[in-house]
């Protein structure tokens, strides 16, 4: 199984994904750490630790960043409501998290490790830049990073994608870290959506899958009415352990990815070199497509993981 270390901000999409890498054969969790995003770090810390119960998973855990390396922090209360991960009833946390902080947690695990870790964020890259920039030795240690952030449109701004935004300072100092990077932007993840069949079939497989089916209906609030983008609910996050399970699912190029961190309009922008107009090395294999279906299916095997 591939090792991984999960940075996230849950929200619901993060919870998906969490529960996708507990169940996945393939994957071995070896820690998750919490970064300010989709709502204030002390929430979606809790949340973490509250989704990791509902797995019956107890992994290393520890928090990160309450705020972005320069900017204030904007939330996505709007999508996620007032707790990060509204729509259904968590379990409460059954174990304790890490007394370290989330950089120390990233350090400690890939120094422990026999092989290369993967860093898999699915929210603002914070802790992820203040990992490299505080341990650039390790860097040598990291496989790769397979992200979900960014996109040649975005949802915050008509150009940016929320995780990109939230900390465009940190998204640029991972993507010119020179550690391959797998970029999960907007592209894809809009293409891996569930409609509300998928949700029904989810909702009656176990007690987890009950508690995706109202994860969907509080999710779908916000993605029916505001977001044009996406025919259902966008799986973000998870198009990341989706990948990390099945490439062969998804289609990318290698490009050249840089990031807008003072645009007037474009901040927090990922610039996608897609048809190499610079001679720029490519440093992320950009994701673009994926086979629904397929996806899906994954994701219906991964969740009878709970019953
Ligand atoms: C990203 O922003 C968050 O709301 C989701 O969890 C996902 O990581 C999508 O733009
Ligand atoms: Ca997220």
């Amino acid at each position: 199984p591939t090792p991984i270390i999960l940075d996230c901000d849950p929200g619901h999409d993060d919870a998906v994904a969490i529960l996708m890498a507990v169940a996945s054969p393939l994957i071995e969790l070896r820690a998750v750490t919490t970064v300010a995003g989709n709502q204030t770090l002390d929430k979606v810390h809790y949340n973490a630790l509250r989704v990791l119960t509902l797995a019956n998973a107890q992994v290393p855990v520890a928090a990160g960043a309450c705020t972005p390396l320069s900017k204030v922090l904007v939330t996505a209360g709007y999508v996620h409501g007032e707790s990060g991960i509204e729509g259904a009833e968590l379990p409460k946390p059954a174990f304790a998290a890490e007394t370290c902080s989330a950089v120390e947690l990233i350090a400690k695990t890939v120094k422990e490790s026999d092989g290369l870790i993967t860093l898999v964020p699915t929210g603002p890259l914070t802790n992820i830049a203040t990992f490299l920039l505080a341990y650039p030795d390790l860097k040598s240690r990291i496989k790769q990073i397979v992200l979900m952030g960014g996109g040649q449109y975005g949802n915050i701004t008509p150009s940016a994608e929320f995780n990109i935004f939230v900390d465009p300072d940190a998204a640029k100092i991972v993507f010119q870290s020179g550690i391959p990077i797998v970029m999960c932007g907007l592209d894809v993840t809009h293409k891996a959506y569930l409609t509300r069949e998928d949700a029904d079939h989810i909702r009656k497989l176990n007690k987890v899958g009950e508690t995706l089916g109202g994860f969907y209906d509080f999710y779908t609030g916000y993605y029916g009415q505001h977001n044009k983008q996406c025919p259902g609910a966008p799986m973000h996050d998870p198009c990341t352990i989706a990948w990390l399970i099945d490439p062969n699912l998804f289609t990318g190029r290698q490009c050249h990815v840089d990031v807008e961190t003072h645009g007037q309009l474009t901040e927090g922008m990922t610039v996608v070199d897609f048809f190499g107009v610079t001679d720029k090395t490519a440093n992320a294999e950009f994701i673009y497509d994926v086979d629904r279906q397929g996806f899906v299916d994954q994701l219906f095997e991964l969740l009878k993981y709970y019953s």
